[in-house]
């Protein structure tokens, strides 16, 4: 079982779109595939129409009171399952810094899934948080969307310090770049230049197509509604450099 987490500290930059496309594309290639949403906003639940709602929330399961497997759900799609969110989950910080080993819990409780899942997506909130700290601790790639600007890219530099300034073992990160607009000169040329200037970003990116704001009215995966268009293939790129990249960690 491999995990992937899409991070970032910024909000609104494209994880949960991120998720939800990449957790489809992985079912549909034959992994049996989960995707957690961990963010209260219940985002990625809404668009598998799952109902946001935990039983005894995010304490119960932190506290060990509850598994996930009781929580999970079925999606529409074959061999793709979700944790729903819920909105107890804004507390997770609190939750989690009540037990014994704060920082490891989420680890702790996605471990017994696998066998069951070959592949697990944590769909993040924005954050530095103890639950950013246990989604990095508990993932083999963190998987970045970066807006092209600088002021993102600055961001993006705090977040491989926090990762690398973790104790034990770091997680691979691939960040792409996200939303990106070819009318845009600077995004054209940040295209170009930043996966050479920095060695976590992969030459794949997700271009800021309407289509990808369209799977809220659809309330499912680009490549579900749209497999011919622009942004399925992008999604579809982008699957697998991370496919790759997932077969290279220890
Ligand atoms: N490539 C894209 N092109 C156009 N719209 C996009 C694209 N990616 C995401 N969006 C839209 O931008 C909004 C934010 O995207 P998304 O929810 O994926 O970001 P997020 O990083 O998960 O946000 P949050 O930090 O709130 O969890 C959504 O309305 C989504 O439909
Ligand atoms: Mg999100």
């Amino acid at each position: 079982m491999r995990v992937v987490a899409t991070y970032n500290i910024k909000g609104g930059v494209g994880k949960t779109s991120a998720a939800v496309n990449l957790g489809y594309l992985a079912a549909r290639d034959g992994l049996r595939t989960l995707i957690w949403d961990l963010d209260p906003q219940g985002s990625a639940t809404y668009l598998f129409r799952v109902k946001p709602k935990v039983k005894g929330g995010g304490k119960a399961l932190v506290a060990g009171r509850r598994t996930l497997d009781e929580a999970i759900k079925a999606t529409d799609f074959d061999r793709l399952d979700l944790m729903p969110a819920d909105f107890s989950y804004r507390n997770l910080d609190l939750d989690l810094d009540s037990t014994k080993r704060p920082t490891d819990r989420l680890r702790r409780l996605v471990a017994p899934l696998a066998d069951e899942y070959e592949l697990v997506i944590l769909d993040c909130p924005p954050s530095v948080s103890l639950v950013s700290e246990n989604v990095v601790r508990a993932s083999h790639v963190l998987l970045v969307p970066l807006i092209p600007a600088v002021l993102s890219l600055r961001t993006f530099d705090q977040l491989t310090h926090f990762v690398a300034g973790l104790p034990g073992r770091t997680p691979t990160v691939l960040a792409f770049l996200s939303m990106v607009d070819r009318r845009k000169k600077a995004h054209r040329e940040l295209v170009e230049r930043l996966p050479y200037e920095r060695e976590f970003v992969v030459p794949e990116s997700i271009p800021n197509l309407s289509v990808i704001e369209q799977m809220a009215r659809h309330r499912a995966p680009v490549s579900a509604f749209a497999p011919r268009s622009p942004a399925a293939a992008a999604y579809e790129a982008l699957w697998a450099r991370l496919r790759s990249g997932l077969a290279d960690v220890r």
